[in-house]
């Protein structure tokens, strides 16, 4: 069962890009090369959107509300209104820092919601439709960003945003695809037509006027035009209309938390990554850790042994993921001995070059506690030297498919994230302890791994990309790509992706781009390779500083991604 929900999830996630499954020979080398400034985000509208407001004398945090709202009028897939992400940035001064905005469970949310009477999880009942959906969190995340870090009227940043959703966007071929792929779900989650019901065609150009007006009220009340009044009312009853359990005083109190990030050293890198309740920066540091050692730099890109060591590193990281990892605001966490080096290496002993170990051999770290599949990513370098990182998403594509057409935006599907039954998979086939068992209130798991790199000392890179349980590793290959290989922030991006993530047990591999002799070789070490289930493996988008202090984006050719800039 867990298979075949990993597998429909995996196919599913991109099933727009199947045919363009390796980089082929036109795609760029080099990404955009620009002086001063740079927005790379799934659609040109939001980058563009993003860059004017640089270019009007704006940070990297009014282009990153600019960015984010935009991508839920330009990007419906996963940019939303009605979802969460997380946010890591360093400001030219060097300090860092990290916002969550993460959907949180309802007050009326119970640990055991998805299941029966026989203690069985209940198909769909947290993926699709009203039960499915958590409280959302971005417009809290965006408005809290501005307020403390923005230096631009807010009018400057809706108002384009609102201009977009009355203008419309055009339809891409790719989103021709998604769009009919997931038809017959949107009419499965929705008692009325929607919007998305339409056989949209390349081109067409679809306008969002309900969801103009919901950013109108926002312009007006700020925060409260979405949590409070009109449109809470409306939001909460259109839930529970269809069955789902949001409450007004559930959107009242959403709050989204300033968090600390995870920093940890690699060689002569900085990496700044996302804290809990995101497992990106926790499991990207433990693997990054135990690949230290190693040099992967010599066995090269891809090699046998370079698979193997980030393999088994990934194999022990997920596993610790699955039984420590939660909202840090419900259970403690030990991340310091999580991230420790000793405990680390230790971790490694095991590991052998003769034969893969099997995820069976390999349970969680024992750490002593003291009492107590669709998302987006974009990247934000300002001609003032400030970087933001920050994916956002409703979960799966889509999110819960539900949409409220009133207020012209899909709601998350986000409760897949928590663990519904310990030992059993969520939709990205992750296993779950305690750690991330359903509380109210509490926010469910996630893997998002916006990252921020820093190089003797100054800012580096800005990276991250959706991909459900695939984040974590495609960043860790992307960070890889540029340091260890040498690769432009283009060719890092566009290079073949593989994962493991403990269990399932197998080596998920971008079809036909591997060696084959390299694939036989693991095989006969007693790895199991699946080059059928992942199309594509992640969609980064990134920015890179070059040594001259130019920028270089990284965009993604595995979706719509564009790199904007001056
Ligand atoms: O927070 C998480 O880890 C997931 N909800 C992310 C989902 C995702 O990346 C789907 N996109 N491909």
């Amino acid at each position: 069962m867990k298979h075949i929900l990993y597998t429909t999830l995996l196919l599913s996630l991109f099933v727009s890009c199947k045919k363009e499954v390796k980089a082929p020979e036109t795609i760029k080398k080099t990404g955009l090369i620009t002086q001063n400034a740079m927005v790379v985000s799934a659609r040109v509208e939001a980058s563009k959107i993003g860059n004017d407001i640089l270019k009007k004398g704006g940070n990297a945090f009014d282009a990153m509300a600019a960015t984010e709202l935009a991508l839920a009028v330009a990007y419906p897939y996963a940019g939303n209104l009605g979802g969460g992400g997380f946010m890591v940035y360093r400001k030219a001064n060097g300090e860092t820092g990290a916002i969550d905005y993460r959907e949180k469970a309802p007050m009326a949310a119970t640990k055991n919601m998805y299941l029966d009477e026989d203690g069985n999880v209940i198909p769909e009942k947290s993926t699709l439709g009203a039960m499915a959906v958590g409280v959302p969190g971005t417009v809290a995340g965006v408005f809290e960003v501005h307020k403390k870090l923005g230096s631009l009227p807010i009018e400057d940043i809706l108002n384009p945003v609102i201009a977009l959703a009355k203008k419309g966007v055009l339809v891409t071929e790719k989103q021709e695809k998604r769009i009919a792929h997931y038809q017959p779900l949107f009419k499965k989650a929705n008692k009325d037509s929607i919007l998305f019901d339409k056989a949209w065609k390349a081109n067409d150009t679809i306008k969002h006027p309900n969801l103009a007006e919901t950013l109108e009220r926002i312009l007006e009340h700020g925060k409260d035009g979405f949590y409070k009044g009109e449109t809470a009312k409306t939001l909460a009853n259109f839930v529970q209309e269809n069955g789902g359990i949001i409450t007004e005083e559930d959107l009242a109190s959403y709050e989204a938390q300033w968090r600390t990030p995870i920093s940890f050293s690699y060689d002569d890198l900085k990496i700044i990554s996302m804290s809990p309740p995101s497992s990106g920066g926790v499991c990207l540091a433990q693997i990054m850790k135990m690949i230290e050692p190693f040099h992967i730099d010599e066995f090269g890109h891809n090699s046998e042994k370079t698979i193997q060591v980030i393999t088994e590193a990934e194999r022990r990281a997920y596993a610790d993921r699955s039984f420590y990892l939660g909202d840090p605001d419900f259970v403690e966490i030990p991340i310091e001995t999580l991230i420790n080096e000793a405990y680390l290496g230790g971790r490694m002993d095991n590991f052998s070059f003769e034969k893969a170990t099997s995820s069976k051999d390999v349970a969680h770290g024992n750490i002593a506690i003291i009492e107590s599949d669709e998302t987006t990513h974009y990247s934000i370098v300002d001609q003032f030297g400030n970087a933001i990182s920050a994916t956002t998403t409703l979960n799966g594509a889509y999110g819960s498919k539900l949409y409220c057409s009133e207020l012209g935006f899909f709601l998350n599907n986000e409760m897949d994230d928590f663990s519904s039954k310990p030992g059993e998979p969520n939709m990205f086939g992750l296993i779950g302890a305690e750690a991330n068992s359903i509380v109210p209130q509490k926010r469910m798991l996630s893997s998002m791994t916006p990252t921020i790199v820093e190089k003797n000392g100054e800012l580096f890179m800005s990276v991250g990309t959706p991909g459900g349980a695939t984040i974590i590793t495609s960043v860790l290959q992307t960070i890889l790509n540029v340091h260890e290989f040498n690769m432009t922030m283009q060719e890092a991006v566009n290079a073949p992706r593989f994962h493991h993530q403990w269990l399932p047990d197998e080596i998920n591999m971008e079809p036909n781009s591997f060696d084959k002799t390299i694939i036989q070789n693991l095989e006969k070490l007693g790895y199991s390779i699946n080059e059928k289930d992942s199309p594509v493996i992640g969609k980064v988008d990134g920015i890179l500083v070059l040594d001259d202090k130019t920028l270089e984006g990284g965009a993604d050719y595995r979706g719509d991604d564009t790199a904007v800039g001056f």
